[in-house]
């Protein structure tokens, strides 16, 4: 297929990425309001540059070059194939919540699920590694008493969303907490092992932790079971990342014994894009900000532009420089406003909403609940800046997923994608299915809602751990 030249790219994307103009009857609010945002909007040549720069990302990271993508083999080599089956748990941990799952399989089909939800308050999320680690055998235990299954031995797969080192299918060593976690000891240690020793600790159950996964990892695999030409997992949710099916022969961080795998997925960990400050060129003002007042300073630069956990929070800080420079609220912030937090991503799905729908009242009422006076003035103001900061994250997000879908080669692609935001916001997907054609032109794909991808995918991951166990020993 002919490559279309970068210029010609460039000057589709510059019309067609404009978002709707801003309309204030007042000509000064309208220039600040515009100067204020003005390198928060992206010209059609930065992203062609964006998507350079994370090609030339991806290609150091799968050569164990230095990068910001860790690009990690996760050593799941094949998806599943309809043998899939028995009982199996999956653990759930990346939120605030995490969740217990048991699944039944036949003929790789789901025939049962039964969740539980359990909390993990802040002193858990930010504290000792070993009492959150208790605090999961707890949960586990309390799960497996509930479904009756303490004397049955149980395969468990272990969704662990953060950064880790894979050193096998049940081996991942923890990088770096991300979103709201920060227990410091369980860093450079193995998630499993700790899993592990906490179940052995109670000693009350017969589980086995067999697969540790990315929930990026349980979405691909999920999608793959909704439709097979899934090679791609998204997540856009309170934290961002995806994985893709790489050729096997690529890929050279390899630490167990090969069996000729003709491909593999890997977790790409694309929060952390630009912590080396090769996106420099994007970071504005408001993005320091954000991460100054993060809970992990200096890392995950590329999460904290487009995830959920802080696109409310980017809104926030420039609607404080807007109030600072009397240009929004008569002046006047309220104490939430000047909260840092209080301003959620989810608030800028509604706003979005009402700019979608044109009508609405969720712009007025979230900026009533935040105790703020506004006039017709501000309400534009917050719904054009609540646009400009999703419309820049459906460019980040796709400029990535086109260079995955040129870099693979693939026929067709289905996308298979989960997370709160990307369900939530009312036009992300729209965005996304445009500028990904525009950015990897000719190459077919389609974005696939693949939900609870980091449950139902655990269980899968599972199956296939222990097929491949059984495989291994027979060879
Ligand atoms: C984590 C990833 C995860 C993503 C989505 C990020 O903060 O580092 O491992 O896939 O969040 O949950």
């Amino acid at each position: 297929m002919a490559t279309v030249p970068n210029d010609h790219i460039i000057r589709i994307l510059d019309s067609a990425i404009r978002v709707a103009p801003l309309q204030v009857e007042d000509n000064w609010r309208l220039q600040q309001v515009e100067a204020a945002l003005s390198l928060v909007h992206l010209s059609g040549e930065k992203v062609v540059k964006i998507g350079e720069v994370f090609r030339s990302e991806v290609e150091k990271g799968i050569h164990e070059q230095p990068s910001s993508l860790q690009m990690e083999n996760t050593y799941i080599p094949e998806l599943p194939d309809g043998t899939e089956e028995g009982l199996f748990l999956a653990l759930d941990l990346g939120g605030t919540n995490f969740r217990m799952i048991l699944l039944e399989l036949e003929h790789g089909k789901l025939i049962r699920e039964e969740v539980k939800h359990y909390h993990i308050g802040e002193d858990m999320r930010i504290g000792c590694g070993e009492k959150l680690f208790d605090y999961l055998a707890e949960c586990v235990s309390d799960f497996v008493k509930e479904q009756n299954l303490t004397g049955t031995t149980l395969p468990l797969g272990f969704t662990f969303s953060f950064p880790m080192i894979q050193k096998a299918l049940d081996i991942g060593i923890l990088v770096t907490w991300t979103k709201s976690f920060n227990c410091p000891s369980v860093v450079g240690r193995d998630a499993v092992q700790m899993l592990r020793e906490a179940i052995h600790r109670r000693g009350d159950t017969h589980v086995e932790v067999v697969a540790v996964l990315n929930d990026t990892t349980g979405t691909l695999v999920q999608g793959a079971v909704l439709d097979s030409r899934t090679a791609i997992g998204l997540i856009l949710g309170t934290g961002s990342n995806a994985c893709y099916l790489e050729r096997a022969d690529k890929v050279q961080h390899w630490e167990v014994q090969r069996h000729g795998e003709k491909q593999v997925i890997i977790d790409i960990e694309w929060g952390a894009f630009g912590d080396n400050g090769v996106l420099d060129f994007v970071k504005t003002d408001y993005d320091r900000q954000v991460d100054q007042n993060s809970l992990i300073k200096n890392s995950f630069t590329f999460e904290k532009y487009i995830s959920g956990k802080y696109m409310g929070e980017i809104v926030r800080v420039i609607l404080q420089k807007l109030v600072k420079d009397g240009v929004v609220f008569n002046g006047k912030a309220s104490e939430k406003l000047l909260t840092s937090g209080a301003f959620t991503t989810s608030f800028v799905s509604l706003i979005e909403q009402d700019t979608v729908d044109g009508v609405g009242n969720n712009t007025k009422d979230i900026l009533d609940k935040l105790g703020l006076t506004s006039d017709e003035d501000d309400i534009e103001i917050v719904k054009y800046i609540c646009e400009v900061v999703s419309n820049r994250a459906a460019l980040l997000v796709s400029v990535c997923l086109a260079v995955l879908l040129k870099r693979m080669d693939r026929a067709d692609v289905t996308i298979a994608v989960d997370g709160s935001l990307f369900k939530h916001h009312p036009r992300l997907k729209t965005w996304m299915n445009k500028y990904i054609k525009l950015l990897a032109p000719g190459k077919k794909f389609r974005l696939l809602l693949a939900e609870d991808g980091s449950g139902k995918g655990a269980g899968l991951v599972a199956a296939i751990a222990l097929k491949l166990q059984k495989r291994f020993q027979e060879t």
